[in-house]
């Protein structure tokens, strides 16, 4: 097992002197960087999956002896400390002929920059309460918007072709337009480009539905699902003659309440009644989910998800994905879509859960766009009531993408201009109260009781660990004994007045199936014969790893990524403290075939 001191935050400095055989790894451009340890790799003929095999159990202070190891090593942790900026020049569609990847370069090129819109505010409503005259509005102007024919960029097929390029894994990061031969897939999940590429899509398929019927004011309505009167697919979208309809659709959910943890209680179908709106089980569990969500996650990088990185060929690696895209976003595209359809990718696979459930189709149902202006309006409210701090990286604020506006013209958007909703001429009518902000978990077992778990079991010598790299699989939760933890008299106030140092568990390798859903749950000293009934009602739960099924990737392609989650809170809620040095971190598996490459660790995080 990696050794937790020697893994800190900043690896590349405590590695030894460059190893001969890899002359430029301190080369300081960051791009020259990465394609030299990648070129070196190749010369020492590791291929990645060697590598993440050969890697498992090598401590990381045998690494220096292994000079080959360290490099590529090195590569996966901080070939990429800053992140990249992500621009259009940058990606490149991996297919041609009618395989969705718009635009085309000639429109790329004429693409003006973004200027903000002097429109009248369009003021989001919830879908459940929106008023007559925007629910008529809207069925207007996606008949429109339908009737187009499929090459008009403002058509819905076009709309929806949006989604399944860019989150369906049909572009590659560094094609020929970015002079190298790197060519990793690319997906806005998994990194801090989640929250302002949907915010940006869905901006600007709102524009394009009030330029089709003539009305600039005119505001997408938003699912309100962190309401419990909103918990419960739209009335709006579920009549059969509607433009607002889609048939892909899990029928067993279209009257039942909307569960936000679908994966992890299984599917439990309790019937909604609009009319009272009851406080059980799910609705319960969906406000404590949503607080985790929202309240727990202070950081940008824990609620946003972290720097994009290109990194390995020949795998999906962006990088963390946060809170937002994690929780609530991926259970009600699972909750949405139909498990009993079957859809085949561009992977040539079948895939389940269309439309919503599988990221290839979710842009053909209509309730999509205001699924999003939701996770939107969360994004939203956790920058402004909450009080956080979005990022002020460069790389991150100068990422841009290409969007068709009403004219249609195409604009260059950068995250920097979408920051502000008031400058894109948008709000949300807050009519229900937020009650997850109150719905803090409680612990499962009495406080205490966990420390003392932990004490004993660190006494006894603990269960013998697990070995790794873990295969995961639904009903065999597995405990990793006695994770140790940085003292917290470690945690210096950072310096000029920055945020504080706080605790974070990190998972540095989850291999996974892009193809497939795939869940696990992580909570903190519990016996792991309880651990599967510590959701996040109970305090000890502390987060989870969930993706989308997605179609796009070339066979054999695995995805790797990292999952951080932040600690602190879940340790004070449960009574553990310096003393206890330790705590058992129980893997929850939910879905089968999840790969954990290392062990967790817990560090203390500066940023
Ligand atoms: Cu790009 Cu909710 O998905």
């Amino acid at each position: 097992m990696a050794t937790p001191s020697a893994r800190a935050s900043c690896p590349l400095l405590l590695l030894p002197s460059p190893p001969p055989a890899c002359p430029s790894i301190l080369a300081t451009k960051r791009t020259q960087r990465r394609r030299r340890i990648l070129s070196c790799r190749a010369a020492v003929r590791f291929d990645r999956r060697d590598v993440l095999a050969g890697l498992t159990g090598v401590a990381a202070g045998e690494l220096g002896a292994h000079p080959g190891l360290a490099a590529a090593e090195d590569a996966s942790v901080v070939s990429c400390p800053r992140g990249e900026t992500v621009t259009d020049k940058l990606l490149a569609c991996q297919e041609a002929g009618q395989k969705p990847c718009p635009p085309t370069p000639a429109a790329t090129a004429a693409a003006v920059d973004f200027t903000p819109p002097t429109s009248p505010m369009r003021v989001r409503q919830p879908a459940h309460l929106a008023d007559a005259e925007t629910v008529k509005k809207y069925r207007q102007a996606l008949a429109a918007m339908r009737a187009l024919p499929d090459s008009d960029p403002r058509s819905f097929a076009s709309q929806a072709a949006i989604h399944q390029a860019y989150c369906d894994g049909h572009y590659r990061y560094g094609g020929p337009a970015a002079a190298s031969k790197d060519d990793a897939p690319f997906d806005v999940h998994f990194s801090w480009i989640f929250a302002p590429w949907h915010r940006m899509y869905i901006y600007f398929y709102e524009r394009i539905l009030g330029g089709l019927i003539g009305d600039d004011a005119f505001a997408l309505p938003y699912w309100n699902w962190d309401a419990p009167a909103g918990m419960a697919m739209p009335a709006i979208f579920k009549d059969a003659g509607s433009p607002l309809y889609d048939a892909n659709r899990d029928p067993a959910h279209l009257g039942a309440y909307v569960n936000l943890d679908i994966l992890n209680t299984g599917d439990t179908v309790i019937p909604f009644d609009p009319q009272a709106v009851q406080n059980n089980q799910v609705v319960q569990n969906n406000l404590c989910t949503l607080y985790v969500q929202m309240m727990r996650n202070k950081k940008a990088q824990d609620f946003l998800g972290d720097k994009f990185c290109a990194e390995y060929p020949s795998t999906v690696s962006s990088g963390t994905s946060g809170s937002l895209e994690s929780m609530a976003h991926t259970s009600v595209h699972i909750w949405a879509g139909d498990p009993g359809s079957s859809t085949v990718g561009n992977d040539g696979q079948e895939h389940t859960g269309a439309d919503m459930g599988f990221l290839g189709t979710a842009g053909r149902d209509p309730v999509f766009y205001s699924h999003h202006a939701n996770v939107d309006r969360l994004w939203h409210l956790w920058a402004t009531k909450l009080g956080r701090s979005n990022f002020d990286d460069p790389e991150w604020l100068d990422t841009s993408f290409v969007f068709y506006d009403e004219k249609p013209q195409l604009v260059r958007v950068r995250v920097r201009d979408v920051l502000d909703a008031a400058a894109l001429r948008y709000s949300y009518d807050d009519r229900e109260p937020l009650r997850w902000m109150d719905a803090r978990p409680t612990p499962l077992l009495p406080k205490g009781t966990a420390a003392a778990t932990t004490r004993r079991s660190l006494l006894r010598g603990a269960a013998p660990a697990p070995a790794f790299p873990l295969t995961l699989t639904p009903g065999q939760s597995v405990e990793v004994p006695s994770v140790p933890m940085p003292p917290r008299a470690q945690k210096t106030p950072a310096a000029g007045g920055g945020t504080q140092p706080d605790t974070v568990l990190v998972f540095d390798r989850i291999e996974f199936e892009p193809g497939r859903s795939g869940k696990f749950d992580v909570v903190i000293n519990v016996p792991p014969e309880q651990a599967a009934a510590a959701g996040p009602r109970y305090s000890e739960y502390a987060g989870s790893f969930a993706t989308l099924p997605r179609g796009g990737n070339r066979s054999g392609e695995t995805a790797v990524v990292a999952l951080v989650l932040p600690l602190d809170e879940v340790l004070a809620d449960i009574g553990v403290g310096d003393e206890d040095g330790a705590v058992n971190v129980v893997i929850v598996p939910r879905t089968q075939g999840i790969k954990i490459i290392r062990p967790p660790r817990i560090e203390i995080r500066e940023r």
